[in-house]
């Protein structure tokens, strides 16, 4: 079966530096499917020529070493350029026009990966239905939607709404680039994969979780959006909960886009909602020293970029094992981690000395900037009494060789193959701004918590490493365990 990708926002950073260049390495691997061409959609005014020129200088640079001219040749006689309006719909009749002109009276799949500005998203659509594109008897029709989706709850339900009046919730890909990493879907083949992990999985054996995003970065160019925005909208609603609730979920019945999603959306309606004094002690914000003076942000903003949150799950698994969740920009070091923390052990057989203190078990699922696994246990240091120490077995996730794919390709991929499981579903997006929107209001109300500096290079306020020792718990403060 031929394909096509139209590609709206195809002059833009997201299509040259990501889109592009995974299309090209699949290609490259053998694994686009053939006959497959990409369709570049946006206002610039190219030609077929002048894009595929633009596209050799910037996958050149973004592909690196793997490069080869040869390669690019071939694939990129497949690329191909229409300009237009997202605005316009005669834009849309004419894009319709050149895809019939492309494709010929060939049976296609049509891919439309909407890779611009959130608020055009419900146009593409709306205009995407009225040309007729989304028209599925010929060939599937199916549309990708990048993050933000939606800003809350209302505008994501609006969005869902308005993208439903014209596609099938099947149809519909919304991507968190999250869900494409290895690791990430590694932490199912760990769960269900052996049977080692999974019968320790719960509230008997697991005293808490944590999951770190950190960013090193400031937020720099990006000052105007991130006010806006803040991060409990930019990490917690959609990569930080996309994380938990791979750590989180039930086993599926089968490995299907449906029981996968049927499973994560349970762990999010689990969470318990919070009310009142909840909202207070819930977590700890933060914003690092000179934000308020980057271009673009309030003299007096009062937008978090750091936040720590303490989230339960009602349910049988979880019940009394708390999930400390927390994100920041001008952190320590760039890092993407979750740390399972085992109870301690019951008992103390070997006494005495400071390297005898109970000391629990941790797996560190590291998903950037290197991916791979680190357990952490007890051993006895050598040619001494009994005394123990911390030791730790390192997996590397791209160990014997194997370089691991950027995201987007295996996203990619998988969106040509009709396989939507490591895309977010309707109910999924709308019930995780369920759970941070009453967050960020309380956090906006004269209720707030207080609002904590940090200097940059840190790991946050000070008084999150004191909320967390309050409950006689640390934050495991480590760059990379795996480097
Ligand atoms: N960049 C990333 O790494 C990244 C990562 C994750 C998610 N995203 C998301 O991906 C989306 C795109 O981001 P980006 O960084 O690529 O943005 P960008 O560089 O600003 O590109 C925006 C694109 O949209 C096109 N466009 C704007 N208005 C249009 C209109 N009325 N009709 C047709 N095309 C229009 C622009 O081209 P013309 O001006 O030529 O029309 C350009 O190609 C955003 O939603 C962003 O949040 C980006």
């Amino acid at each position: 079966m031929a394909h096509t990708m139209v590609i709206f926002g195809a002059s833009g950073d997201l299509t040259s530096r990501k889109l592009i260049p995974a299309l090209y390495r699949l290609f490259q691997r053998g694994r686009l499917p053939a006959d497959t061409r990409v369709v570049g959609f946006s206002r610039s005014d190219y030609s077929d020529e002048q894009w595929r020129e633009q596209l050799t200088a910037t996958t050149t640079k973004y592909v690196g070493k793997d490069f080869d001219a040869q390669s690019w040749k071939e694939f990129s006689k497949f690329i191909h350029y229409c300009s237009g309006d997202i605005q316009t719909p005669a834009d849309f009749e004419k894009l319709a026009h050149r895809l019939e002109q492309l494709e010929g009276d060939q049976t296609i799949d049509r891919v439309y990966y909407v890779a611009t500005m959130p608020q055009l998203y419900e146009m593409a659509a709306q205009h995407l239905g009225q040309a007729g594109l989304a028209d599925d008897s010929s060939g599937a029709r199916r549309i990708v939607i990048e993050k933000p989706f939606g800003t809350d709850l209302k505008t994501a339900r609006h969005l869902n709404q308005a993208i439903g009046k014209v596609f099938r919730e099947d149809q519909v890909y919304r991507i968190d680039h999250y869900l494409g990493k290895e690791t990430v879907q590694n932490i199912m083949v760990l769960r269900y994969g052996n049977s080692i992990f999974e019968p320790l999985w719960n509230r008997n054996y697991i005293d808490h979780v944590q999951i770190t995003v950190a960013e090193e970065v400031v937020v720099g160019r990006r000052g105007d959006y991130y006010d806006g925005s803040g991060v409990l909208r930019d990490m917690f609603q959609n990569h930080i909960f996309q994380l938990m609730m791979v750590t989180a979920m039930e086993p599926p019945v089968k490995f299907n886009s449906d029981s996968v999603r049927d499973e994560k959306v349970k762990v999010l309606k689990a969470v318990r909602p919070m009310k009142g004094a909840d909202f207070a002690d819930c977590g700890v914000r933060g914003q690092y020293e000179g934000y308020r003076k980057e271009v673009g942000v309030a003299p007096d903003s009062p937008t978090e970029t750091f936040a720590a949150l303490k989230l339960h799950i009602d349910n049988w698994r979880w019940q009394g094992v708390p999930f400390y969740l927390r994100s920041g920009k001008a952190l320590s070091c760039r890092t993407t981690q979750i740390v399972i923390e085992f109870k301690e052990p019951p008992h103390l057989l070997f006494g005495g000395g400071k390297h005898t203190a109970p000391q629990a078990n941790r797996l560190v699922i590291q998903i950037q900037p290197a991916e791979g696994i680190q357990i952490h246990f007890q051993s006895k240091v050598p040619d001494a009494d009994m005394s123990m120490r911390q030791s730790e077995l390192d997996f590397r996730f791209d160990s014997g060789g194997t370089s691991l794919p950027d995201s987007y390709q295996r996203l990619l991929q998988d969106v040509l193959m009709g396989d939507a499981s490591l895309f977010a579903r309707s109910d999924e997006v709308e019930s995780a701004w369920a759970i941070i929107d009453p967050i960020i209001a309380a956090w906006r109300s004269p209720a707030a918590p207080a609002m904590n500096s940090y200097p940059i290079e840190s790991w946050g306020p000070e008084a999150s490493t004191h909320w967390m020792q309050d409950s006689e718990r640390n934050w495991f403060d480590v760059c990379p365990v795996i480097s």
